[in-house]
């Protein structure tokens, strides 16, 4: 139950209603909490993978099959978790990744996230997906480490708005998004009828009122606040309603993306260049190639491909190709400190969460996904301490016992 990737339970667990964030102990209890919060469209939105959630299930079990072997006596009172990647120090080695609609979850969650990492020390990775204007993260949270996500298609002018937005507005990096040439088979979505564009069906409307807190707290205060959502940064002149037409097309044109168009980004997009989605050691090299900084290792949290493997199984492989050389970003099922330090180890710079931060949100706003982040801290520095590390530098191989068949290449 405790690993379960979707917890259908109510927040009931261990005999105990747990109700409130500041009663949660770990992400999986946020994740109970959000659950009872949620009406099923949105809560299927954010828990859920694709088709048979093979992949969402499999991200989760990689991790029991690594161990951790600790060394004993050697002194870990002097233990920081800090990470420093492109001459910038992070708090922790983990940061928010970018999760698009993230205002179906809570009131205004897009800045409630960013601030959340800024108070963290730890990166915020904005979606093009947003709810938001891309401007209003820069300019509300100066303070925080603030990149920005592009879902790009073939229509180059539409991306070239974006990546100037986001230039003019001071985002430090640019992460883009590749794993989607075509959507992915979300066929709770379609059952919710969370489609685009969205289609109102009485049962969810019957959900909704269900869900006072959701209804009042998150639904009714955006509508009154800023009218429908819409997606503000899909085309700078549209801002299409996410009722609307305009945003299916939006997803149009991406099957034909190759690699001259990251070398095109590349040579438009002045600061760091990170991509998202790879997932071979082939992939990196291609990234490495057209000048990226960095890459996302992610099979997008299990919702897209169904079946591919888990970064954790493809890290070695993609950490021997252009480790070094590189920054190495992970993300895709982590849920506790443990998951973090294993990929460390397997040579990961960081790690992202998508879900967990979204959990704390739904439990409770912008102190939810900081309660989420400070477990998540917590679980670190407990792990460094109990495998006998004082340094994110010490985490390597020697701290695991490994089942060499699991990864994909050693
Ligand atoms: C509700 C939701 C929305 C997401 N939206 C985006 C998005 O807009 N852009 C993107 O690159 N990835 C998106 N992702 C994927 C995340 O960036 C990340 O790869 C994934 O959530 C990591 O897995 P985890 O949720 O198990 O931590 C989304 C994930 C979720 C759960």
């Amino acid at each position: 139950m405790a690993n379960s990737p979707l917890l259908y339970s109510n927040s009931f667990q261990y005999g105990v209603l747990i109700m409130h964030y500041t009663e949660a102990y770990n992400i999986d209890d946020l994740h109970r909490i959000a659950r009872s919060r949620l009406p099923k469209v949105c809560y299927d939105f954010m828990a859920e993978g694709t088709e048979d959630n093979v992949s969402l299930r499999n991200n989760r079990e990689v991790f029991e099959r690594i161990r951790l072997q600790p060394r004993t006596l050697v002194g870990v009172s002097h233990r920081t978790q800090q990470v420093t990647v492109h001459g910038t120090t992070f708090n922790s080695p983990f940061g928010i990744a970018p999760t698009g609609a993230a205002g179906l979850y809570g009131f205004d969650a897009d800045v409630a996230l960013a601030r959340a990492a800024a108070k963290a020390g730890v990166p915020f990775v904005l979606s093009t997906a947003s709810f938001v204007p891309l401007e209003r993260i820069t300019q509300e949270v100066p303070d925080g480490t603030n990149w920005f996500q592009l879902y790009m298609s073939k229509e180059l002018d539409g991306a070239e708005k974006l990546i100037v937005r986001a230039r003019d507005a001071g985002f430090e990096a640019l992460v883009v998004t590749t794993d989607i040439p075509v959507g992915a088979a979300r066929e709770y979505n379609k059952r919710n009828g969370f489609e685009v564009p969205f289609k109102m069906r009485l049962g969810s409307m019957i959900d909704g009122a269900l869900h006072p807190r959701w209804m009042c707290g998150v639904f009714l205060r955006t509508l009154l606040d800023s009218g429908v959502p819409r997606l503000q940064n899909v085309d700078s002149n549209v801002g299409g309603r996410i009722v609307s037409k305009s945003m299916a097309d939006f997803r149009q044109k991406r099957d034909a993306l190759n690699w001259a168009d990251m070398a095109w980004v590349r040579s438009i997009w002045p600061r760091k260049l990170y991509i998202k989605g790879i997932m071979s050691a082939a992939d990196a090299r291609e990234a490495e190639r057209i000048g990226a900084d960095g890459v996302f290792v992610s099979n997008h949290g299990g919702r897209q491909l169904d079946g591919a493997v888990s970064p954790m199984e493809v890290l070695p492989e993609v950490v021997a190709a252009v480790g070094g050389r590189l920054v190495i970003m992970a993300d895709s099922g982590f849920r506790r400190g443990t998951d973090i330090v294993k990929a460390l180890a397997l040579g990961a710079t960081m790690v992202f969460v998508g879900r967990a931060t979204l959990f704390g949100i739904a439990a409770g706003g912008e102190a939810g996904a900081s309660r989420a982040l400070d477990l998540l801290r917590g679980e670190v520095d407990r792990t460094m301490g109990q495998l006998g590390v004082n340094r994110v530098a010490e985490i390597t191989r020697e701290c695991l016992v490994l089942d060499e068949a699991m990864f994909t290449k050693m």
